[in-house]
């Protein structure tokens, strides 16, 4: 296996077929994911099952309560866009799952079909945007905690509700909110990572929205500054595995007329702690 990095963030892995990892493929695996906080395989070859095992192998699956699944897959959900449809999942940036207490560890994405152009996927380093700040904003940061939610996403009133189309619904569901600090250390690499996005952040904590917007809004344009991303060109059999606590995401939605199918697992996380906490 070798791994070879893409850019400012991620890596691609060459030479594996992950319907054949084993336990000392999975331990270089962890320690890659850690250090470049997204994976790309290319030329994979993975049937729902291998996709499931690999996932399994690696921790426990969280069910996707929003997305619709794979049939006879409840664990894959199926991000879909067909060539009749306008809008897109993940059209902006996001991490995925920060209004959960336990937020997702990350998602494996694997591609099934892709348009001939266009449908691509930005990420971006929340790890070096936090590295790339003042050492006096640095200090502020650590002592804030952000307010997270899907209800506006997801909720009955969300911007997602128009958008049924069988892919996303259950907005009953989006009743969850969480607080996590603004810098959390990474459960895996201790590196500080700045733990908002643009999709599910409300404000910080003791803060109205007004008061908070300007500052996240500044962290947002930091995050997405070039030299903290890379973007991914997709072909049929490539998978991504992101970390979410290390970074963002973002679909772009320039593929109008043409189909575009995913799967996507995602991994359970765990509780959040500050760059204080052990
Ligand atoms: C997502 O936000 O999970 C979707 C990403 C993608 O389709 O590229």
């Amino acid at each position: 296996m070798r791994i070879e990095r893409a850019g400012n963030v991620g890596a691609f892995v060459q030479d594996v077929d992950l319907r054949l990892v084993g336990a000392a493929d999975l331990n270089a695996l962890r320690s890659a994911l850690a250090e470049h906080e997204v994976l790309f395989f290319r030329n994979q070859h993975l049937e729902p099952d291998d996709h499931l095992q690999l996932a399994q192998e690696w921790g426990s699956i969280n069910i996707n309560r929003f997305f619709r699944a794979v049939e006879g897959y409840p664990a894959i959900a199926e991000v879909l866009k067909e060539p009749h449809q306008q809008g897109n999942i993940g059209g902006g940036w996001h991490t995925d799952h920060s209004y959960d207490v336990e937020p997702a560890l990350g998602s494996m994405l694997y591609a099934r079909e892709v348009p001939e152009h266009g449908g691509d996927t930005l990420f971006a380093s929340v790890s070096s945007a936090y590295a790339s700040l003042s050492e006096g904003l640095q200090r502020m940061l650590l002592r804030l905690r952000a307010v997270h939610s899907s209800r506006h996403v997801f909720g009955e009133a969300g911007g997602y509700s128009g958008q049924t189309e069988g892919r996303i619904g259950n907005a009953e569901a989006a009743v969850q909110d969480a607080v996590h600090p603004v810098v959390i250390k990474h459960p895996a690499s201790g590196r500080p990572c700045l733990y908002v996005n643009p999709a599910f952040t409300l404000r910080f904590e003791g803060w109205s929205a007004d008061e908070s917007a300007p500052l996240l809004r500044y962290l947002y344009d930091v995050v997405g500054r070039p030299e903290h991303t890379y973007r991914l060109q997709w072909q049929p059999g490539t998978l991504a595995f992101w970390d979410n606590r290390s970074t963002w995401h973002w679909a772009v939605n320039d593929y109008q007329g043409s189909r575009r199918l995913m799967h996507r697992i995602t991994l359970d996380g765990e509780p959040l702690s500050g760059l204080g906490s052990s």
